[in-house]
């Protein structure tokens, strides 16, 4: 076996996996106002930016794709979540995006979590359950918020049953069949989300996500949930978090034809991030290597901070 890794030629040759700098999707935090940013502790190199820094910073970016997630203010949040859809703060951002940069892939989470005051992804019930059926009609109205804005996708996380076929059916009714789905298919209920609710300030006040999020482990429970996203009419399927999944992710990528996203959640950026500053790891080497088996699983885009970083490495 060593003969055909004796150099670095041989070894390229026969190289089964690249990262292209088309690969990435790099989230970004949307708040109200305008020149604001703000750093978020947890994740260092993570900004949360006012639409008109956010669209500044676009015609620097490298990454071909954003996932936009919105960051209200907290006396905007009530119990409904209303502000998801009748606010302005993801589709401002969409706007001045698509104004500043045409040809970026605008991507945007769908989910109620950070409006609401509980801070849980749906409506809750009397019985502080999530209604499933009124968080879909929620869930509804913001799509054509963000479609109306001009979203390439949008990004349904929330975990709610039959999301996908009702945000489709809204989407459609509305005259938005060009806009598609990427769902958050098989998303699991994980400590690896911590810096980002931080982020999001999205922490459920009580309670956890259990009740809706997959548990860590059930591999079946989760192909099946994704497979009912596809037939739901999805464009695209994502695992999340990435590394404690790639078992999920290669199977799925077996099971479905649809693309597949994986998402590097914060906790996995922040254990690499602050490992780096500690002096414990090479940071460029230990992302790269984490990106490259989530893509060698079998994702086809991989959702990650170091979108920006992993673009420059590659071309360095
Ligand atoms: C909320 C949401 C979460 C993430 C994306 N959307 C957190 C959660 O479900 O609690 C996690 C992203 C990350 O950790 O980077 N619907
Ligand atoms: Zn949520």
């Amino acid at each position: 076996m060593r003969r055909r890794r004796r150099s670095d030629g041989l070894r390229r040759l026969a190289r089964e996996t690249r990262l292209l700098p088309d690969d990435f999707i790099l989230p970004v935090f949307a708040i109200p106002g305008a020149d604001r940013e703000q750093d978020i502790a947890a994740m260092p190199g993570v900004r949360r930016l006012s639409a008109d820094r956010m669209a500044a910073e676009a015609g620097r970016w490298r990454s071909a794709a954003v996932l936009v997630f919105g960051v209200p203010e907290a006396d905007s949040r009530d119990e409904t979540g209303s502000a998801a859809w009748e606010g302005d703060l993801v589709a401002s951002a969409v706007r001045r995006l698509k104004a500043e940069r045409p040809a970026l892939t605008v991507i945007t989470d769908l989910c109620l979590c950070a409006y609401t005051t509980h801070g849980h992804c749906g409506v809750l019930t009397e019985g502080a359950e999530v209604d499933n059926d009124r968080t879909l009609e929620a869930l509804g109205r913001m799509a054509l918020a963000h479609a109306e804005a001009g979203a390439d996708l949008v990004a349904p996380s929330g975990m709610m049953d039959m999301q996908v076929g009702a945000i489709r059916q809204a989407l459609d009714g509305a005259g938005y069949t060009g806009v598609g789905v990427m769902s958050y298919a098989a998303k699991f209920a994980s400590a690896f989300y911590g810096p980002f609710r931080e982020a999001a300030c999205s922490a459920p006040g009580r309670g956890d996500r259990r009740g809706y999020q997959l548990p860590p482990s059930n591999r079946r429970e989760a192909i099946a949930d994704a497979l009912l996203d596809e037939q739901e009419g999805a464009d695209w399927l994502m695992v999340k978090p990435a590394l404690p999944y790639l078992d999920v992710l290669a199977e799925l990528r077996r099971r479905s034809r649809l693309p597949l996203a994986a998402y590097h959640v914060s906790g996995e950026y922040a254990m690499l991030k602050h490992a780096a500053q500690a002096g414990a790891l090479d940071e460029r080497e230990a992302a790269l290597e984490a990106l490259l088996s989530i893509k060698r699983a079998g994702a086809d885009a991989v959702i990650t901070y170091y979108a920006e970083e992993a673009v420059q490495w590659l071309a360095s």
